[in-house]
């Protein structure tokens, strides 16, 4: 895992961003992984001027958003997919039908979760998969205690992620719808590259187990440890209680220029 660690999180989401047009750039059919929460909000407000000011365009992208609530219409402000429409969608050319998110609707849930899982082999896997973490160490709504190689599927959100995730619904975590459809650890496993942004102390734990804590579904993070390609990028903050972080500050300092993507 390549950690690296930068002052903010407006920082870290720039650099994170140009990472990203790279692969926008250099592809001719981009599969992006996309993610919600707060943490990679900067990271789509760059995109979007790198949109509009250096001509950055999505044509030829497509997208798959990790997860979405459980019978919650999607024009509702709490859904992943409002509030993907309104901090990057409506702002990009991205062509909608190749903007896809699990949809928390279906009436038909382990199809509608396998035929997301076949969209995705379709699409030719995803070249990057966007990624946060959740205090306890969650990646998409994989709580705690899944399974390894789990696949999309139906979970059952515990009262802390309400909770964390309670902004769009009043502040009221019983308004929090209690299911979600989320990508499993198997399926994000099999992204070519995984972006990890994690910021502040609340993060700072969940970011130690990640990296340098054992691999266990106790933290589903872990499992990153064994992907061969994933880059963690965190703010001093969420890097406050990692024991090595002067070497991994060594290390990224002093990359050989033709391995630099920054
Ligand atoms: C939710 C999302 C995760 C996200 C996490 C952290 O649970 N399903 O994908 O990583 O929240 O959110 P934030 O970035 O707001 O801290």
């Amino acid at each position: 895992m390549e950690v690296v660690i930068k002052p903010t999180q407006d920082e870290a989401c720039r650099l994170g961003a140009r990472l990203i047009a790279r692969i926008i750039r250099t592809r001719p059919a981009p599969v992006l992984g996309l993610a919600t929460g707060s943490s990679p909000l900067p990271l789509y407000r760059e995109l979007v001027r790198m949109h509009r000011e250096e001509g950055l365009s999505f044509r030829h992208v497509t997208t798959f958003n990790l997860d979405e609530y459980v019978g919650l219409d999607p024009s509702h402000p709490g859904s992943f997919r409002s509030v993907m429409e309104e901090h990057l969608f409506r702002h990009i050319d991205l062509p909608r039908e190749r903007a896809h998110l699990p949809d928390g609707m279906t009436t038909d849930v382990p199809g509608h979760c396998a035929e997301y899982e076949r969209l995705i082999a379709a699409a030719g896997g995803i070249d990057l998969q966007l990624l946060g973490i959740g205090a306890d160490g969650h990646l998409a709504f994989n709580e705690p205690g899944s399974s390894f190689r789990s696949r999309t599927r139906i979970k059952t959100l515990w009262t802390e992620t309400r909770r964390a995730n309670a902004a769009p619904f009043g502040g009221d975590p019983d308004k929090v719808p209690r299911h979600c459809l989320t990508m499993g650890l198997g399926t994000i496993m099999e992204a070519r590259q995984c972006l990890l942004l994690g910021f502040g102390r609340s993060k700072a734990q969940a970011v130690r187990d990640m990296i340098e804590g054992p691999v266990t579904a106790s933290c589903p993070a872990s499992i990153l440890q064994f992907h061969e390609h994933v880059i963690a990028l965190i703010d001093e903050d969420a890097a406050s209680l990692l024991q090595h972080r002067d070497y991994y500050r060594e290390v990224y300092e002093n990359k050989p220029s033709w391995q630099r993507w920054e």
